[in-house]
């Protein structure tokens, strides 16, 4: 007994060692943590159990079995993040760079089960050259295993993903199945095939930074959700996004205590500008309806004409979709309609309820956006509003035509409480273009077309150029002063807390991809 207690404790000191001096050398070289120390940082202090520090890989092809390193390249286990269970691994870049053998996907696969059973949040601080070239098809069951359990526990449990090094090959493709990626700038690169093999098949030049950097994903393929400056910002992302999401699907979002106190906010009667034309940032508007500080984007710099991301209003955790006016007027287009029905759907997956700020003046015209499928892509939005069964709640500050009016979570398709500023303009276009067609004999008869047109331009105004008609008719449930909009949503939220809706029985949806 005592030889084997002896035995344990040198194998489990010699597993210790593996996150020793040399190897934390190597990462801080290259401006990152170790993966031991990335643990460290993003779990309470002490919180951390290990789970399978003595495993080893089985393989003995190309000299593998003379390479051995306890814990084989990945450390797993469970913590707490202010005081809230996680299931965490972080990947070893200095062991056969991270890369992933049938064992080290056994031991991801063993955390991920545990997290399922238990109903709380998965966390992978990824650093890994993909499936170890070593070990053939053994380490691409291995991916595939955990491919199959990212897909069983999406909408489950929240799944985030943190890319701290190179991911290549499989490595990308675990994390573009999770809830949320966020990538650290300069040190971390995600593709399929890199720079390399681009150039054997393409013939293009181009940088692993170009090609995969966080910049790249963050606004030309909206890979990544968000971006860390390094490692210690990107823990602390972590963490800051994780206070806004509940801990399982049956779960809801903790609310933090907050005074009431009057709630008006006069800044924003002076928002939305005078002239329709001219554009204003909405994130004036929701800062001047959320709690102090609390909005958190997410994409921020993918597809910039629609804002997504987390806030608190009154302590409860909200969704907020909004159109953005310095941004394509903020207009619909493919990659906005993409944006914001992904964001909608993980909120309704884990019940944290939406606000939907409506500012749009259609969706985009043009062949790149016809052939690029805005039809399809913009029926996504429209499916994932009308399909959420969270409380939904809209403002709409200015314009609201066409189509867009619909798709932004209009009453029709399921919102509970719809509000209009007096600003707001309901219409099936804006009164210069339905004048020119529905006025056009007129116009053209006329002895001074320009004169008629605006004559015209004023007569269609008056009519739809407001939120009355559709207040009216009980799509709009109000017409409220701006500056009594935080208080009025803040009651709303309150007032929508228990609701209680489900969807037709299916076995699922068939959302247009
Ligand atoms: C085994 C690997 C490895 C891998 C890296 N290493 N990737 N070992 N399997 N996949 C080892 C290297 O041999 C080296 O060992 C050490 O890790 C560090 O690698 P370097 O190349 O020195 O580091 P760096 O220059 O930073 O480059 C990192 C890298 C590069 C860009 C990740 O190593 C690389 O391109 N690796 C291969 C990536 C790849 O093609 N993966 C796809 C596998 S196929 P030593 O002993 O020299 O220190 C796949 C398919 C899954 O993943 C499909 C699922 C859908």
């Amino acid at each position: 007994m005592k030889d084997k207690l002896e035995g344990l404790q040198q194998k489990t000191a010699t597993a210790l060692a593996a996150g020793g001096e040399q190897r934390l050398a190597q990462q801080h070289a290259k401006g990152k943590l170790a993966a031991r120390e990335r643990i460290h940082y993003l779990l309470d202090t002490g919180s951390f159990e290990e789970i399978g520090m003595l495993v080893t890989h089985r393989s003995s092809d190309f000299g593998m079995d003379q390479q051995v390193f306890l814990g084989d390249g990945v450390i797993t286990g469970y913590g707490t993040i202010n005081g809230r269970l996680v299931y965490v691994f972080a990947q070893d870049f200095t062991v056969f760079g991270g890369s992933l053998s049938e064992t080290h996907a056994e031991k991801i696969c063993k955390i991920m089960d545990l997290a399922m059973k238990n109903g709380a949040p998965v966390i992978g601080l990824n650093d890994s050259g993909g499936a170890r070239i070593q070990e053939g098809v053994n380490s691409l069951g291995g991916y595939a295993d955990i491919f199959y359990r990212n897909v069983m526990a999406s909408g489950v449990v929240p799944q985030i993903s943190a890319i701290m090094g190179p991911c290549a090959g499989g490595a990308v493709y675990s994390p573009a199945m999770t809830d949320f990626t966020i990538m650290v700038e300069h040190t971390s690169y995600m593709f399929v095939t890199g720079p390399n093999v681009v150039k054997t098949v393409t013939n293009e030049e181009v940088t692993a930074e170009e090609l995969g950097g966080a910049s790249a994903h963050a606004s030309k393929s909206g890979v990544t959700h968000l971006t860390a400056a390094n490692d210690l910002d990107c823990i602390a992302k972590i963490r800051q996004l994780l206070s806004y999401l509940p801990q399982n699907c049956e779960d809801s979002p903790a609310r933090l205590p907050c005074q009431i106190g009057e709630e008006f906010r006069d800044e924003l009667r002076d928002v939305v500008p005078e002239n329709a034309n001219q554009p204003y940032d909405m994130r004036d508007v929701i800062r001047g309806i959320v709690d102090a500080d609390s909005f958190f984007e997410i994409h921020e710099h993918y597809a910039e004409n629609i804002v997504v991301g987390f806030a608190r209003i009154a302590g409860r955790s909200i969704g907020i979709v909004g159109n953005q006016p310095i941004s394509l007027a903020g207009v619909l287009d493919v990659g906005s309609s993409k944006k914001g029905a992904r964001f909608v759907r993980f909120c309704d997956c884990f019940n944290i309820p939406l606000l939907v700020l409506v500012d749009v003046p259609g969706f985009l015209p043009g062949t790149d956006q016809e052939w690029n499928g805005i039809i399809v892509n913009g029926a996504k939005l429209l499916y994932a509003f009308s399909e959420a069964t969270v409380p939904r709640v809209t403002l709409i500050t200015r314009k609201a035509y066409g189509g867009a009016y619909d798709v932004m979570n209009s009453k029709h398709i399921g919102a509970d409480m719809n509000f209009a500023w007096p600003t707001a303009e309901i219409a099936v276009m804006g009164a210069k273009g339905a004048s020119e067609i529905i006025f056009r004999r007129e116009i053209q008869e006329a002895e001074d077309p320009q004169a008629m047109l605006a004559e015209k331009e004023r007569e269609y105004q008056e009519k739809f150029a407001h939120p009355y008609r559709a207040a009216s008719r009980g799509f709009i449930d109000e017409v409220i002063d701006p500056r009594d909009s935080r208080r009025k949503l803040i009651k709303a939220f309150a007032m929508l807390e228990n609701k209680a809706a489900s969807l037709p029985r299916k076995k699922h949806g068939n959302i247009p991809l």
